[in-house]
């Protein structure tokens, strides 16, 4: 017997960023999907097959043996051993597992692929060893993941990935998940330059220590621009949701953390019709979000295209995490 689950990726609309000090960010689940397959395994290991991404391997405890990739990967797959094991114990079971991982999620561009696989490997190892876990548990389950790969995460991506939609999120107080009628037509821009987020996070960090009440008041301005753009998207009024996404990649320019490729996918973006275009997520590379009206879409496709990018059409996906048993 094994057990498939899958979780979706995400987008940050509003508040990369300035979340990490206060105000809300605004994230949406996209139809961009990670996929688990879990198996018992006779031994110890976790072996974890991600052919797909490139690398395939097995955790004996803590330590990665390579079978395909270099050992460095490893501590990628980490967050994935870390999740299967941590459901384990919280059921109070010991095996080992065969995961087979794959994904239409790109990776380490700002579109959560690592939260989806381990919100998917929980819920799959949970189900295939005795079932019962809330969403709640899986969430959580999927962030002491996290944790090993990111530091400490804001608990956006494991968030979305378990409950799907629209989520607001703000430190102190938590989530809160909305729902609209239809997607509003969004393409992601990927530069395939993969980056570091705690390393974003830190060039903003030592700027703000330089020009502290500067960068306060624009991490204040960007916390109205990201309640403003919830309030648009939920009103389906996507000229101002356009302008906000504009005006958010501005102040996000201004902090240091776009990049050359992202400016000029925005901007071809903007040219070819789009409403609003804005890097998405911890920048520096990643990935660009634009807003078009679907008469354009295609425009916006191509424009991504000419400045190197690959485009990706996404909707809002109301499916967060989905298990199901298979023979
Ligand atoms: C990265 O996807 C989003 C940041 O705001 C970091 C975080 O919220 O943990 C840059």
């Amino acid at each position: 017997m094994a057990v498939e689950a899958s979780a979706p990726g995400k987008a940050i609309l509003f508040g990369e960023h300035s979340v990490v000090y206060r105000g809300p960010a605004v994230v949406l689940a996209i139809d961009k999907r990670a996929q688990v397959i879990a198996e018992e395994r006779s031994d110890k290991k976790i072996f974890i097959n991600a052919e797909d991404l490139g690398f395939s391997g097995y955790f004996l405890g803590d330590r990665y043996h390579p079978k395909r990739g270099e050992t460095w990967r490893g501590r990628r797959l980490a967050a994935f051993n870390v999740a299967a094991r941590r459901t384990m114990e919280h059921l109070g079971v010991g095996s080992g597992l065969d995961l087979i991982v794959r994904s239409e999620i790109p990776i380490a561009v700002g579109l959560g692929s690592s939260a989806a696989i381990s919100v998917a490997t929980v819920a799959a190892v949970g189900e295939l060893l005795g079932g019962g876990l809330s969403k709640e548990d899986i969430c959580s389950l999927a962030y002491e993941g996290e944790r090993v790969v990111h530091g400490t995460p804001s608990g956006v991506d494991n968030n979305i990935s378990t409950y799907g939609g629209i989520l607001r999120y703000e430190r102190d107080v938590g989530f809160e998940r909305f729902e609209v009628d239809g997607s509003p037509p969004f393409v992601v821009g990927n530069t395939r330059r993969k980056r570091s987020t705690r390393r974003m996070v830190d060039i903003v960090r030592a700027l703000r220590d330089r020009n502290t009440e500067v960068v306060d008041n624009m991490i204040d301005a960007l916390g109205n621009i990201s309640q403003e753009g919830l309030t648009a998207l939920l009103e389906a009024d996507l000229t101002r949701l356009g302008d906000l996404m504009n005006i958010n990649h501005g102040f996000l320019a201004a902090l240091g953390v776009s990049s050359p490729e992202l400016d000029m996918m925005v901007h071809a973006s903007r040219r070819a019709g789009a409403l609003g275009a804005k890097l998405t997520g911890a920048g520096g590379g990643g990935c660009m979000i634009a807003l078009a009206e679907d008469s354009c879409l295609k425009r916006v496709e191509d424009a991504i295209r000419g400045e190197w990018g690959v485009p990706i059409r996404v909707n809002v996906s109301y499916e967060g995490v989905e298990t199901r048993g298979i023979s």
